[in-house]
């Protein structure tokens, strides 16, 4: 017997339930990964967070943005606030997560490898933060990314290289850190790389050769 317009609507709507629950990925797990954030967050100067309460839905949170059509987060933008704490895992469930804009607050401990999971990261901008630990080994996890600032932070350890040669990204700054071990020689296959911001642009390295594209290597 077929299936009825409307059964076959109802099925298509429990298989994509399905799908999303057993990937973790449901509007209710960028609302948990949400209050995970704020719980890491030790102290709001600023009371930048009040808003993040049961009183709104979380699409109207400050600094929160979400997509239109689907509901899921699409931008966390809190920069300037003096945050004091550190990133929560739960960050790497918000699978809709296109810009992660923290700039300019006092986030320590590592940028959790979790953040590996978000496929349409276009932005990821912790600068001037307390970063410690490695870099998140997993550039060619996201495909989308353009811009990658992570400088004015105390990051140790070598810069991946795994940086795929169809990446978009356009700016990689990693100044003032304290990184080693050379500019790794994926890089040098980034053809829309327009500025590498590292300290000195050398890191005790050698400048891989496949590097005469590239339009700036400012300190
Ligand atoms: C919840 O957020 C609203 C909107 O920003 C705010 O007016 C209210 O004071 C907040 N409630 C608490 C308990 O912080
Ligand atoms: C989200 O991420 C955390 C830590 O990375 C994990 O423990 C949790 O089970 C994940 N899933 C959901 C649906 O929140
Ligand atoms: C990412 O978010 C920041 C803060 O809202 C904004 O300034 C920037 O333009 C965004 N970038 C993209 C590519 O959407
Ligand atoms: C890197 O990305 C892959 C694919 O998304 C993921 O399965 C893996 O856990 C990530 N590894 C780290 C260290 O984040
Ligand atoms: C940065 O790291 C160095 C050593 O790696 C340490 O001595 C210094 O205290 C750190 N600074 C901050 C602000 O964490
Ligand atoms: C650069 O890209 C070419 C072509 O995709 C590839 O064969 C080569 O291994 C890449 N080099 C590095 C250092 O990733």
């Amino acid at each position: 017997m077929l299936l009825s317009k409307l059964e076959s609507v109802l099925v298509v709507a429990l298989v994509i339930h399905i799908i999303g629950a057993v990937y973790g990925s449901s509007a209710e797990s960028d609302h948990l990964a949400l209050l995970e954030f704020k719980s890491k967050i030790t102290l709001d100067p600023q009371g930048a967070l009040t808003s993040w309460n049961d009183s709104l839905p979380f699409c109207q949170w400050r600094g929160v943005t979400c997509g239109r059509r689907h509901r899921r987060v699409t931008v966390l933008d809190l920069q300037d606030l003096g945050l004091v704490g550190s990133l929560s895992p739960y960050l790497g469930n918000m699978s809709f997560l296109g810009n992660i804009t923290l700039d300019n607050n006092n986030l320590h401990g590592s940028i959790p490898h979790e953040i590996g999971q978000l496929h349409r990261l276009q932005v990821l901008s912790l600068p001037k933060n307390l970063f410690t630990g490695e870099i998140p080994a997993n550039m060619s996890s996201w495909p989308k990314l353009s811009l990658f600032n992570l400088k004015d932070n105390n990051l140790s350890g070598k810069i991946p290289n795994d940086f795929s040669s169809k990446s978009l990204i356009t700016v990689i700054a990693l100044s003032n850190n304290d990184l080693t071990g050379g500019i790794p020689p994926s890089i040098g296959n980034l053809t829309s790389l327009e500025i590498l911001a590292l300290q000195g642009c050398q890191l005790g390295g050698i400048i891989p050769s496949s590097f005469n594209q590239l339009k700036t290597c400012e300190k």
